[in-house]
């Protein structure tokens, strides 16, 4: 049995892209794995919650993981800041992390231009928490979305490393997981890029039906193709890549067919894809709003969750303490 790991940082509520790049995955990851799901709190800190926004937020990703059908029968799913054993290896793991490549990383050098006023240190370390998160568990695989690419190889560099200097069988080295076989990016529907929280461009599973009618029928397009069989650009790829993802194959071959014969109305293919869109999101949108009025059913959940982490991440850290040679008096 594999041990599978993964996480989302609660900043916001879940969108298309974190349900087809990553939550379909855990759900159907959790019938035969050992799965570890949680909402990954600490990272969010990196771009300052208020007090009052932290919680909710947490409870929002847990709501919509649950209502997504992750089970925490099957998986093991928790909140990050439960499991004090995961800043710990987080520290061990920083001492043999250097300067220089936390700096290369694509995310960190995005994060600093995009809030030059706080590139705090968390934001630099930000691999190596990821890291601890996969490895306190000795995850063998991590679904994750196609931008989350370069920090797992740092996760699996990390666990090399360790690996070269305390034992080789520390730690599995864990695999990127996708149920296509490759890394997804759901695009945005703003002409170009991924669909993501900070874009500004999400369609979120709790969106109401006339919210997503209105940011479908905004979606960029352009004023037609002029030849037969032309190549899609961008903003009209992306309208075709969202429809592959929720509509039918007779509905996609039917507004491709059009697209390649020049007779496409634009107008026609938002509408269809929108109401396809709420089609896949309202049950989900229903049981999230349900589930988040349950506070005990949450409670249940999350202390089960914690414990259950926690177990496997004490035999970790116990692990790794003595391999380092910390030794009891
Ligand atoms: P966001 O980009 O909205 O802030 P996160 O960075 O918190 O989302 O990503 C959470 C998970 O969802 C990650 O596994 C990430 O790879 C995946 N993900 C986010 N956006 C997309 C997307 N547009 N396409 C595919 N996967 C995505
Ligand atoms: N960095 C991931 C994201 O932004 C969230 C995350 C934190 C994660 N720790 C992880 C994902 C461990 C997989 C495994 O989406």
């Amino acid at each position: 049995m594999k041990t599978v790991v993964s996480g989302i940082r609660s900043t916001g509520n879940l969108h298309l892209g974190n349900y087809f790049g990553a939550v379909k995955n855990f759900v159907q990851m959790q019938n035969d794995n050992n799965c570890f799901f949680f909402i990954a709190d600490w990272h969010s800190l990196t771009t300052h919650p208020t007090p009052e926004d932290l919680h909710i937020n947490v409870k929002r990703v847990l709501a919509e993981y649950l209502a997504c059908g992750i089970d925490p029968e099957k998986a093991t799913v928790y909140v990050q800041s439960d499991v004090p054993e995961i800043p710990e290896l987080y520290l061990l793991m920083n001492m043999n992390a250097y300067l220089g490549e936390l700096e290369r990383t694509t995310s960190f050098k995005d994060k600093a231009r995009k809030q030059p006023e706080n590139v705090n240190a968390g934001l630099l370390t930000y691999p190596v928490l990821m890291a601890a998160d996969i490895l306190i568990h000795k995850a063998h695989q991590v679904p994750v979305g196609k931008d989350q690419e370069q920090n797992l190889e740092m996760a699996r560099k990390f666990a090399r490393r360790f690996n070269n200097i305390y034992g080789e069988e520390t730690f599995p080295i864990p695999q990127p997981y996708s149920y296509t076989g490759e890394f997804i990016k759901v695009p945005g529907l703003d002409g170009s890029g991924k669909m993501g929280k900070s874009e500004g461009n999400a369609i979120c599973l709790v969106d109401d039906p006339k919210d997503i009618r209105k940011k479908v029928m905004k979606a960029v397009s352009d004023s037609g193709p002029t030849e037969m069989n032309q190549e899609k650009p961008e903003p009209i790829q992306n309208l075709f890549t969202l429809m592959d993802i929720v509509s039918t194959k007779d509905t996609y071959d039917f507004f491709n067919d059009k697209y390649n014969n020049c007779e496409i109305r634009y107008g026609d293919m938002k509408k269809q894809l929108a109401e396809d869109i709420i089609n896949f999101t309202s049950p989900i949108r229903e049981r999230i709003l349900d589930i988040m009025q349950d506070d005990a059913y949450l409670h249940k959940v999350t202390k089960m969750g914690a414990e259950k982490a926690r177990e496997s991440a004490a035999k970790t850290v116990e692990e790794v303490r003595r391999l380092i040679g910390f030794r009891k008096f």
